[in-house]
């Protein structure tokens, strides 16, 4: 077999064209109103585009638990078994409502890891903060209040509490944050969906985004904190749960703290690619473009053990 190294570095460009081919057949899906036919048409393409691959790859996060989704379930193989076992995570297409209604920032998203080394996030929310590269330690925290927050990030970055820019879902849920954040005077952007973007956009400081704090989907965690240890950063999660069912599905995964506040090593520890492609254009990423005759794509693929960012602009014949 050939040696890891080099595969890691196959696999990390390899991942990208799955996005690739996850996006495009999305994008034909773009303001149609319809936006599980979106998810199907991406989930189909990332799926074929997957099992090319030489891997022996267990989905561990996906499109639902086995007996809710028929392809791209949590456990599912893919791949052709004749190269390393993986652990996917995998979002074919992050912002279905934003792809319906063609919003900005839908992405689709994949992260590939040693096997056993991300968090089987169960299918609940998950309570997050992130922030980008180069802080201290520690500089933020999910236990401490909003404006706590706030004030010990502007201090660590040198700046007032009112130039600190905080990005959130736009949420009912999310009104103490908001408050929170409105009284020391900090920016928000409000983000209709796609929290993985969201979080993503901390580390890169063309968005202007900070912190990024709320509740959004647990899986979602789980693909933002693989991105994250790709750039660097800091990010902290906890589990939500709104009934037994979720806590139920909690068990199924194998999670017995409920309570964990999980940080970006355990979210996410070992060695990870990450790549994601545009959908619609969005801040960090262009969306697919259709011109006669061929398709563009625009892709950001990562890789932790090197921190290397590669964005590949792709022209493919149609
Ligand atoms: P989908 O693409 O699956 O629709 O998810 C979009 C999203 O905005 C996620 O980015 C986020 O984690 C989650 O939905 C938030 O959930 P809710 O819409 O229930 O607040």
């Amino acid at each position: 077999m050939a040696d890891l190294e080099f595969l890691d570095r196959i696999l990390t460009m390899e991942i990208g064209r799955c996005t690739e081919a996850a996006a495009v057949a999305a994008s034909k899906m773009i303001g149609r109103g319809d936006k599980n036919g979106a998810d199907e048409a991406a989930v189909a393409a990332l799926r074929e585009a997957l099992n090319k691959l030489d891997i022996d790859g267990t989905v561990v996060i996906g499109e639902g638990e086995r007996d809710e989704a028929p392809m791209l379930y949590i456990g599912e193989k893919v791949g052709t078994k004749k190269g390393p076992k993986v652990d996917i995570a995998l979002d074919p297409l992050e912002g279905t409502d934003l792809t319906a209604k063609g919003m900005g920032n839908a992405l689709a998203v994949v992260a590939m890891a040693t096997a056993g080394t991300m968090l089987h996030a169960p299918d609940t929310y998950m309570d997050k903060i992130a922030v980008g590269p180069g802080y201290p330690d520690g500089v933020v925290d999910l236990d401490a209040s909003v404006e706590d927050n706030i004030r010990e990030l502007a201090k660590a970055k040198r700046v007032q509490p009112s130039d600190i820019t905080l990005c959130v879902l736009d949420r009912d849920r999310h009104k103490h944050i908001i408050e929170g954040a409105r009284k020391v005077g900090a920016r928000i952007i409000l983000i209709p969906d796609g929290d993985v973007a969201g979080v993503f956009h901390t580390t890169e400081p063309a968005t202007g985004i900070d912190l990024y704090l709320g509740q959004g989907g647990a899986p979602e965690g789980v693909l933002a904190a693989a991105a994250l240890r790709c750039v660097g950063g800091q990010m902290q999660g906890r589990l939500v749960f709104r009934n037994d069912d979720e806590k139920a599905r909690a068990a199924r995964a194998g999670i017995k703290d409920l309570n964990r506040k999980y940080g970006l090593m355990d979210l996410c520890g070992g060695d990870v690619f990450f790549a994601a492609t545009g959908v619609t254009n969005g801040t960090m990423l262009d969306g697919v473009k259709w011109e006669p005759g061929h398709v563009t794509t625009h892709t950001v693929v990562m890789r932790s053990k090197t921190g290397t960012i590669r964005t590949i602009r792709a022209r493919t014949r149609r």
